[in-house]
This record gives structure tokens, C-alpha cells and sequence, in this order.
């Protein structure tokens, strides 16, 4: 009976059977060290030339990335695996040899990663990465249902523009002109007028022609709805949504955030209320005139620009060293290929500290010159982030910059009680909500002022003339959440096919 990796402990000191592929093989000395993975885990298999006979070490040793096996023997305890064990290997049966798989363990261009995203899947990095999209999914509906929500669907062919007309994929309904949905939002409004609590959770589509690393044009939206909620009583679901799911990602994937070699300090922090601050305190806040306990925003830039600066001249100096040593002679082999790997490390560090070098002064010059009015863009929203160790709600934005449905602030009609939760680490958006206009009358107004085509709405402006009650509603964007979660330097890595300007295949 085949036993998957992640259940060898039950199986310590017996013999057991593992199917699967080989990630990874080193050789020594009458050894070969083939490194299997099924999909439930990694495990060293240790195939010794002493304890098989000759054709199963051979075939052992012809065995390349990729190759598919099936391999016997006894399963031995070692901390130092990942799984926490090893197999000695006594029998192996290969399905198919592989000899040429494209992707070798050494590093390669993120380019050619995605033309063979198939096959990159593979790699342990994406296993992390997919076994914790997996959970945060499950996670959440677990939230949802535990607290009483109903999950609706919404259509993915629309007649609506729900974020404005710019990132609408048109597509032909029949003769008709239908729309990609850009947000389940307006039908997750119907349902919980008949529902009370509603979430929807599915595909979204924007066409938003940038190549941002936060940006795809497929991606799944959370959207809970809420009747008789305010935006306070929103922003409080959100942070309990979010601390839930990092908590639970932190207590059952510790071992996937290993292999991410995820710093966990803010999974640390994640019980630590929020701060909510207006928009009005974070334009201040790109200021420099609103510190943030003591900290000021661009002096905090300007000195991560110091320590930047001198993290690039530290590592060249090590280059060097390291460089001038091999130079010398004398060196092992091992230490050579071990200072030739540090070499490299080092080398791409100073690559992405060297970007951080020419970003940060734009940066700050944008932040100085920020215009009250305008959108937080991704700079922004690093620098206001970065004074906080948790997520921070900016609430209370002007009405020009957000979408038709958010309800007027009461105390000031140029303001709308919509929230953005921004992540700190420089993920930044990764939640928008907002209190919904419960009035007929203001939001056929708004209708009229966004110049959408008032046809297209009769039946949303339906829920405002039956029983309007106050509500309110948010989505979290989920890739930017398993983004975040994951610290993947680029969005497209936490959906298996991603689909972005450029990208259609594999
Ligand atoms: O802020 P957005 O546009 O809000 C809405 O769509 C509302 N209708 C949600 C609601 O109130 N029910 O999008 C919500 C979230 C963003 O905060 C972001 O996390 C994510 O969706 N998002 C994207 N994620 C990946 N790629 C894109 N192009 C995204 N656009 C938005
Ligand atoms: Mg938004």
C-alpha cells in the first residue's frame, strides 16, 4: 500500500511504499540522495549501493528532475528533513525516466518560469504557496459560515459596470453586450435583502492594460454584504476577517511559511487592534506634518534610503572578498561552490537593493507632492504602512475618486463612507468597502453623475424602492491576500494560471 509523505511518521522503523516524483539528487560516494515528492510532502530517499542491488542503483542514478518512481524501504526518523524523515531505500521502480526536464535547480529568469508555469507549479516555493491559497480559501468560508453568513453567487456576465467603465471586458451575450464582472457586489446587495448576511466568492475580471506586480486581470473577489451594517461595524468585520485568516494561516502552514522563508514578525502582531485613520490624516501623513508615534513618514524614507546605501556597499564589499579569495587558491571545492552560491545570493540582493535605491527618492517626491483629492497609488500607500506593524483602514475618502454606490459622509457631503484596509511590507490594498446609498432619490443622482446608463440599474434601484435598510459590504481582493500571506514578490505566483496584460497562455 502506497503511503503519502506528509503520513511517514506513522510508519517510523517500518517499511513503506512512496510514489512520486524526483525533485531534487545529489550523489556520493556509493550513494545517491534523490529528494521525492508526491504532492502531500518532501522526503529524503536515501538509495545506499551496499543494501540494493546493481540495477536499482543504476536506475537510482539515471534518474533525472521530473522522473517518475515508485520507491520501497524503511522509514527512519532525521530532524534535519523537512518532513522529519528519511527513507532508506530497498526497491525502485521507475514509471518514466526523465533526463532533460527543463527546469534545473539553478536560478532561472522569472520569464521562462512563466512560459512553463505547468511545470513550475512543481517546484517547492509554488507548493507552499498553492497549499496555503488552498487553506486561506477554506479558511474563509470557514469565517463566513461559522458566523451565520450565507454564501450567493453572483453572474459572471453582467449588463452593469460596477467599478467604472474603464476596465470593462466586453464580451457577446447572444448579440447582446455583456460585460466580464468586475464585482459581485451589486448582485451580493440583492441577496442579502433576502438573506441578511451574504458572501460571494468567485472569479473577477478587470482590464486594466498595467504590469503592476499587484495587478491581474483574472482574480477572485471575497465580497460579504451586510444589512443593517455601517461602515464601523464593516471596518470591525474586516479586521476580524483578516486577523482570522492570518492566524490561521500562521498556526497550520508554519512549515509552508518555512519554505517561503516568510518573516513572521506581523503574523506576530496580527492581535494588535488596527489604527483607522481618514484620508484627510494620511494625505497629512504623505505630508510629514501627522508622525505616526513619534515617526515621521519621509524622514522614516529617507533613512530606510541610508540603510539601503549601505546594505549595497556592504555586500560589494563582500563580493569582493569572497571573489579575492577564490582568486587566491587553495580553496576546497566545497567552499569554492559554497562562496560561489553566496556570490550569487549577494549579487541579487544588491539587484533588488539597488532598485529600492533609484525608487525611494521618486517615492518621497510624490509623497511631498500629493495632491489632496487624488487616489493612494502603491507608493503611498507603502509609506503610510510603513509606520504601522499591522493593516491600517483608511476611511472617509473624497466622493470623486470612489465608485457611485458609497453613501455621503453626513458631517461632510464631499466625502463618502467608503474604507480601504491597506497591508504593511509595501502590499498595500488589499481590501475596499464601503457603507452603501440606501436612498433611491441620491442614488439615481449618482447614477446620473457617474454617466452610467440608468437601464442598466432598474433593477438595483429596485432594492432601494422595497424595503431599503442601511447596509454595507466590502471585497477582499484574495491573490493580494495570499500575496501577502506568501511575501511572492509578484502577484501572478499565487494563482496557479494567472491571466494579466501579456499573459494568456500556458
Ligand atoms: O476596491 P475594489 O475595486 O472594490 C470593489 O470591487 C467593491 N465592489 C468591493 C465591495 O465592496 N464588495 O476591489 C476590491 C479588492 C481590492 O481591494 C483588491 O484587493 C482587489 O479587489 N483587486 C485586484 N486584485 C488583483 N488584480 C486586480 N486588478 C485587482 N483589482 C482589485
Ligand atoms: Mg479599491
Amino acid at each position: 500500500m502506497r503511503t503519502e509523505i506528509c503520513h511517514l511518521a506513522d510508519g517510523e522503523g517500518k517499511t513503506a511504499s512512496l510514489a512520486g516524483w524526483v525533485a531534487n539528487k545529489r550523489t556520493g560516494k556509493g550513494l545517491v540522495f534523490l529528494e521525492l515528492r508526491d504532492g502531500s510532502g518532501f522526503c529524503q530517499c536515501v538509495v545506499d549501493e551496499n543494501n540494493v542491488n546493481p540495477e536499482v542503483f543504476e536506475a537510482a542514478k539515471k534518474a533525472g528532475l521530473a522522473t517518475s518512481l515508485r520507491l520501497e524501504g524503511e522509514v527512519v526518523k532525521d530532524d534535519r528533513q523537512v518532513g522529519g524523515y528519511e527513507l532508506q531505500v530497498q526497491k525502485v521502480e521507475v514509471l518514466q525516466f526523465v533526463e532533460d526536464y527543463p527546469i534545473s535547480n539553478k536560478a532561472h529568469g522569472v520569464d521562462f518560469l512563466l512560459e512553463k508555469r505547468h511545470l513550475w507549479l512543481r517546484s517547492k516555493r509554488q507548493w507552499a504557496v498553492m497549499r496555503i491559497r488552498s487553506r486561506t480559501k477554506f479558511a474563509i468560508h470557514q469565517f463566513f459560515q461559522d458566523r451565520g453568513f450565507i454564501q450567493t453567487d453572483s453572474p459572471i456576465f453582467t449588463g452593469n459596470a460596477c467599478e467604472g467603465t474603464t476596465t470593462l471586458f466586453a464580451t457577446d451575450f447572444y448579440g447582446e453586450e455583456a460585460f466580464l464582472s468586475q464585482s459581485g457586489q451589486l448582485y451580493a446587495e440583492a441577496t442579502a435583502m433576502a438573506l441578511g448576511k451574504v458572501y460571494t466568492f468567485g472569479p473577477t475580471f478587470r482590464a486594466e492594460k498595467s504590469k503592476t506586480r499587484r495587478h491581474l486581470s483574472e482574480f477572485w473577489m471575497i465580497e460579504p454584504e451586510m444589512a443593517f451594517y455601517d461602515l464601523d461595524m464593516n471596518m470591525d468585520l474586516i479586521e476580524e476577517f483578516i486577523r482570522y485568516i492570518v492566524t490561521d494561516i500562521y498556526t497550520t502552514h508554519r512549515a509552508e511559511l518555512e519554505v517561503l522563508g516568510r518573516d513572521l514578525t506581523l503574523f506576530e502582531n496580527i492581535g494588535t487592534t488596527f489604527p483607522r485613520i481618514t484620508y484627510d490624516e494620511a494625505v497629512e501623513i504623505l505630508h510629514g506634518k501627522r508622525d505616526v508615534n513619534g515617526e515621521n513618514a519621509l524622514e522614516t524614507l529617507e533613512k530606510d534610503l541610508e540603510a539601503v546605501k549601505q546594505g549595497i556597499a556592504d555586500r560589494k564589499k563582500d563580493i569582493e572578498e569572497r571573489e579575492a579569495a577564490i582568486a587566491a587558491g587553495g580553496m576546497k571545492k566545497g567552499k569554492v561552490n559554497f562562496n560561489r552560491n553566496k556570490i550569487d545570493t549577494l549579487k541579487n540582493e544588491v539587484k533588488d537593493l539597488e532598485e529600492k535605491e533609484r525608487n525611494i527618492p521618486q517615492w518621497l517626491e510624490s509623497a511631498r507632492t500629493f495632491q489632496h483629492g487624488a487616489d493612494l497609488g502603491g507608493s503611498d500607500e507603502t509609506i503610510i504602512t510603513r509606520l504601522f506593524n499591522t493593516p491600517v483602514m483608511v476611511y472617509k475618502w473624497p466622493k470623486d475618486i470612489k465608485a457611485f454606490y458609497m453613501k455621503r459622509d453626513e458631517e461632510d457631503d464631499n466625502y463618502v463612507k467608503g474604507v480601504d484596509c491597506l497591508a504593511p511590507e509595501g502590499f498595500g490594498e488589499i481590501v475596499g468597502g464601503a457603507e452603501r446609498e440606501d436612498s433611491l432619490e441620491l442614488l439615481e443622482q449618482r447614477i446620473k453623475e457617474h454617466d452610467l446608463p440608468m437601464e442598466a440599474f432598474e433593477w438595483y434601484l429596485d432594492l432601494r424602492k422595497y424595503g431599503s435598510v442601511p447596509h454595507a459590504g466590502f471585497g477582499l481582493g484574495f491573490e493580494r491576500m495570499v500575496m501577502w500571506l506568501t511575501n511572492v514578490p509578484h502577484i501572478r505566483e499565487t494563482i496557479p494560471f494567472p491571466r494579466y496584460y501579456g499573459r494568456l497562455f500556458p
